[in-house]
């Protein structure tokens, strides 16, 4: 670990480092959001609304962070959730963020969007994995990954649902990410200055092959190349319908359905099939103005009852939010850009920093609060405001 990394004393001091790091094109496509971005403030903002109510006096010398989530253990209440096209961010992104979830005992989900093979993915990490399903390329291309990930020894599959259209990531446009990505010379030209700005990024990259394709989307006989996928992704919106065919291609095996933002879609879910939800609203980069993930949480939770676990997402930052969301009933949460920010700011060692901050967090916060452990949480620890507790 480099000593700016160990310095990073919370995930913003990464989020620094990945800035300084990466050419603004890639930070922009890692830390914006989709159209005001409101989604993207308020997920963080939530979490300032909630106060906790500790008790005093209470000896927690052996805080147990381990959580359970759809039967395996993970050591700490929070695992990893897909980010595309993680090899931007550094050389075989994808596998170094699922070693150094794997050797913190946690989960990774690797996305569709990847940029390593599933089966490398895999190799790389001792812990649990996930695979996160889009539809692009279709169904043949969908079929052909689930088999993938099933004999590769992936757990669960994970459906995301929020994604008919990508949504108007406006950053991405003005730093001209899909002219960067057109690879001709004259519609790149007025871009291009922020990659040469960042030599050893380019050189990290290029020597890393570039990202010229999604080696888990294979249509035909090719892997989807990166120019495509945008287009491809307009096409690829999944249904309530597609959870048969999906479920009988993946076979027993939990399937969680990501981007749940109500009671309703909750036991739409649950009639379909699904194991556990995701309440997200994909950080903040589809629909913008939804509500935040952890105003949506309560409502999602009393609709599950006991037919699915129930995960949350979305402007996690800090170990406290993290312990926030358990006392409003998730089982865990995962984090997006709190890694991608350790991994743009130094590859898998921004990972294992950005890690480690959270479960110090969690830890501190725990002992605070004088709770012995993260499945002791409930919502006598904290006060949220009241509007956000709807009947299902
Ligand atoms: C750069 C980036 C790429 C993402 N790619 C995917 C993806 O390929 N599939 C997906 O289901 N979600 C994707 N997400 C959404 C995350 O899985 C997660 O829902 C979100 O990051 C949570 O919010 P947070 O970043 O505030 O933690 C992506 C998020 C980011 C920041």
């Amino acid at each position: 670990m480099t000593s700016r990394t160990v310095r990073a004393i919370n995930v913003a001091d990464l989020r620094d480092l990945a800035r300084r790091r990466l050419p603004r094109v890639v930070f922009d496509y890692v830390d914006g959001g989709a159209d005001r971005e409101v989604t993207l403030r308020e997920n963080e903002r939530a979490f300032e609304a909630v106060r906790f109510r500790p008790r005093g006096a209470v000896a927690t010398a052996e805080c147990d962070l381990s959580v359970t989530v759809l039967g395996r253990q993970w050591k700490v209440p929070f695992g990893l959730a897909p980010v595309g096209s993680s090899r931007l961010m550094y050389p075989r992104g994808e596998c170094a963020a699922a070693a150094a979830a794997g050797a913190a005992g946690t989960l990774y989900t690797l996305s569709t969007l990847s940029g390593c093979a599933l089966e490398d993915v895999r190799a790389a990490s001792e812990g649990p994995l996930w695979y996160q399903l889009y539809l692009v390329g279709g169904r043949d291309a969908a079929v052909k990954a689930i088999a993938r990930a099933r004999r590769a020894g992936y757990t669960a599959l994970v459906v995301t649902v929020d994604t008919a259209v990508a949504g108007l990531r406006e950053r991405d446009v003005r730093n001209g990410a899909k002219a960067l990505l057109a690879r001709r010379f004259w519609t790149m030209l007025p871009h291009a200055a922020q990659l040469l700005g960042h030599p050893r990024w380019l050189a990290d990259f290029l020597r890393d092959g570039g990202l010229m394709q999604f080696p888990n989307v294979v249509v035909g006989d090719n892997p989807m190349r990166y120019v495509d996928v945008e287009g491809a992704l307009a096409q690829s919106s999944v249904a309530w319908s597609d959870l048969a065919w999906i479920r009988e291609a993946w076979g027993s095996a939990p399937i969680v359905v990501k981007g749940v933002l109500t009671g309703e879609d909750a036991l739409r879910a649950a009639d379909a099939g699904a194991n556990a939800v995701v309440v997200s609203n994909h950080g903040g980069r589809q629909l913008d103005e939804v509500s935040p993930t952890l105003q949506a949480l309560p409502e999602i939770v009393a609709a599950a009852g006991d037919r699915l676990e129930v995960l949350l997402d979305g402007g996690v930052r800090r170990g406290s939010d993290a312990v926030k969301a358990l006392c409003l009933g998730a089982r865990a949460v995962l984090v997006g850009r709190a890694y991608a920010y350790g991994l743009g700011a130094a590859g898998g060692a921004g990972v294992t920093r950005a890690i480690e901050i959270l479960r110090d967090g969690v830890v501190r916060t725990l002992r605070l609060l004088g709770c012995q452990g993260a499945g002791a949480l409930d919502g006598s620890y904290v006060d949220a405001p009241a509007h956000w507790k709807r009947p299902a």
